[in-house]
């Protein structure tokens, strides 16, 4: 198995590395490509943490040498936001980074599972739908939006606010990732909110990326916490892609959703990456409400992507 992260360099890049160097399986190979000259001193440094994953860093006229052979392809590759500033914001520089490594992708690995990270998500990932289907080479199971910061910021607010266990608590959150798109469904876990708690949650977790940004004041955004939830569902398609049974993320796809043509919800992962799109299940009403209000952003960040690549 070989994983690839692309924009291996930056804030996420490393965090992403360091904990894929010393969680992927023995005998995974792990290659870091950026455009940034610190690189190959980014994997030197993480070569020597004692783990048998072998790890090699590629400078930013080595793309293809780092995408040869590589599995899953990890994009966490572009600008992110200061603040007051939207996702939307950073279209005008990510799209075109995003663009540039899936034409690459798709002439090196094209049966790679590829998970996107650089927002705003919600159009990168079509931008890469449609620079595949050009290329010849989509297959929409192997496609992902990573949108696991979202589940894990869940889990870990409502077990604050419930006193609980953050590993006992499992959310499905729906949608998209940026504000409004953002639904996680508080109603399914059986636990006691007021109306007006479910929506002081639910607006904290669709704005969980702007707290971070602010308190970063200009320095960023998340990256260790997003390092986190990328590892996450890395090493889950790992798991699925090695045939093991029951791997369920939520992740943002192509699966002819009612909704959306991508859409966040869960999946049952497997050897070819989406096995089976899941139903997110039963909704209260205030979730029913959300969701419709969200449809025409999301579906206008997808048409922005298709539209970037189709003009
Ligand atoms: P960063 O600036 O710390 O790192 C970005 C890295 O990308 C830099 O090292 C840069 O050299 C590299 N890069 C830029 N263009 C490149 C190219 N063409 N090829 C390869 N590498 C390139 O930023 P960060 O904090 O790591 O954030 C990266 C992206 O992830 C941003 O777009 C951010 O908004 C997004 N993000 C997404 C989520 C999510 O939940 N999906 C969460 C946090 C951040
Ligand atoms: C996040 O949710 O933290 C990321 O999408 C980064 C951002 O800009 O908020």
């Amino acid at each position: 198995m070989k994983v690839a992260v692309l924009g291996a360099a930056g804030g996420i890049g490393q965090a992403l590395s360091l904990l894929l160097k010393t969680q992927l399986p023995a005998g995974t190979d792990l290659a870091l490509y950026d455009i940034a000259p610190v690189t190959p001193g980014v994997a030197k440094d993480l070569s020597h943490i004692p783990t048998a994953v072998s790890i090699e860093g590629y400078g930013k006229d080595d793309l293809g040498k780092a995408l040869e052979g590589a599995d899953i392809v990890l994009i966490p590759a572009g600008v992110p936001r200061k603040p007051g500033m939207d996702r939307a914001d950073l279209f005008n520089v990510n799209a075109g980074v995003v663009k540039h490594l899936a034409e690459q992708i798709a002439d090196v690995c094209p049966s790679a599972c590829v998970g996107i990270i650089t927002n705003p998500v919600n159009t990168t990932v079509a931008i890469a739908a449609e620079v595949f289907k050009a290329k010849g080479c989509y297959d929409k199971n192997k496609l992902f939006g990573v949108t696991t910061l979202d589940v894990i910021r869940a889990e870990t607010f409502i077990a604050e606010a419930k006193g609980l266990n953050p590993e006992d608590v499992n959310i499905n959150v729906i949608g998209g990732h940026s504000g409004v798109t953002i639904l996680p469904l508080l109603s399914q876990l059986g636990l006691d909110f007021s109306d007006d708690e479910i929506a002081a949650m639910t607006h904290r977790i669709q704005n969980a990326g702007t707290e971070v940004v602010e308190a970063k004041a200009g320095g960023g955004s998340a990256t260790l916490s997003m390092g986190q939830a990328a590892a996450r569902f890395c090493l889950s398609l790992v798991k699925a892609l090695n045939g093991e049974e029951g791997v369920v993320e939520c992740t943002y796809v192509d699966g002819g959703s009612e909704h959306a043509t991508l859409f966040a919800q869960p999946v049952k992962l497997g050897k070819g990456g989406v096995e089976e799109i899941l139903s997110y299940g039963e909704i209260s009403a205030y979730e029913k409400a959300a969701l419709d209000g969200m449809l025409d952003t999301l579906k206008g960040d997808i048409a922005k992507g298709v539209e970037f690549v189709n003009g």
